[in-house]
């Protein structure tokens, strides 16, 4: 399974990068915004930042909902850095911008994905990655686990390459869940990445260890 960390914010993105378990970034305008970096040029170059503190795929979406202009910005977005992935929207347009994409060899994720039906179409047009939001699921009462679960049994029915990018996790469980599920990926905040490291049972043994190594020495 591979880890994705959800923002931009590049201390938070290279913390994570360093603890070795890091395989790309996911962004969206909100979590720009989040870190103050406004206007085209200052996240064009912010993207640059965040592909050269990372190894993976870096997930940039575009902000156009017609046909023609995501193909302009997603174009501009792809030719920034190898490791871009063009971020575009679940809708009409969005579908046929995917398979543009697609036919050209630019990796895409599909993102706002919250029904299988919607996750089935994008990997008809050849989206990379889909971006089930599964916490914003949860929020509304509705089984995030679930939807994951759906698309992972309609993908291997028909050995769709699309892989399933579980987003918008909030919490360990949600990652064990994902895993457990076989999602491809997760994407979530470091705080959840971080929860994984836990155990009480863990401190209060390395606590004992190191006394017991000291009353020896
Ligand atoms: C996915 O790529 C999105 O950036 C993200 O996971 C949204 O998460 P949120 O629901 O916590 O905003």
């Amino acid at each position: 399974m591979k880890f994705f960390i959800d923002t931009a914010n590049l201390d938070q993105i290279k913390e994570a990068q360093d603890l070795g378990v890091l395989d790309g970034v996911t962004t969206n305008p909100s979590l720009m915004a989040k870190e103050g970096i406004t206007g085209a040029d200052n996240i064009l170059k912010h993207y640059v930042a965040i592909c050269e503190a990372v190894d993976g795929d870096v997930s940039a979406e575009v902000i156009a909902v017609d046909f023609e202009g995501m193909v302009k910005e997603g174009e501009q977005l792809a030719a920034l850095h190898p490791q871009i992935v063009v971020k575009i929207p679940m809708i009409k347009d969005g579908i046929k911008a995917l398979k543009y994409f697609s036919d050209r060899n630019i990796k895409t994720n599909c993102t706002l994905i919250f029904s299988a039906g919607q996750a089935l179409l994008a990997a008809k047009a050849g989206a990379s990655y889909v971006s089930p939001f599964i916490g914003r699921l949860d929020d509304i009462s509705t089984d995030g686990s679930f939807l994951i679960s759906e698309i992972r049994e309609i993908y291997d029915n028909y050995a769709f390459e699309t892989e399933i990018l579980a987003a918008s996790v909030r919490h360990t469980m949600h990652i064990l869940n994902c895993a457990k599920i076989g999602a491809d990926v997760m994407t979530g905040p470091l705080s959840a990445i971080m929860g994984l490291l836990n155990h009480p049972l863990t401190d209060s043994g390395l606590k004992k260890f190191l006394e017991d190594y000291k009353k020896g020495n």
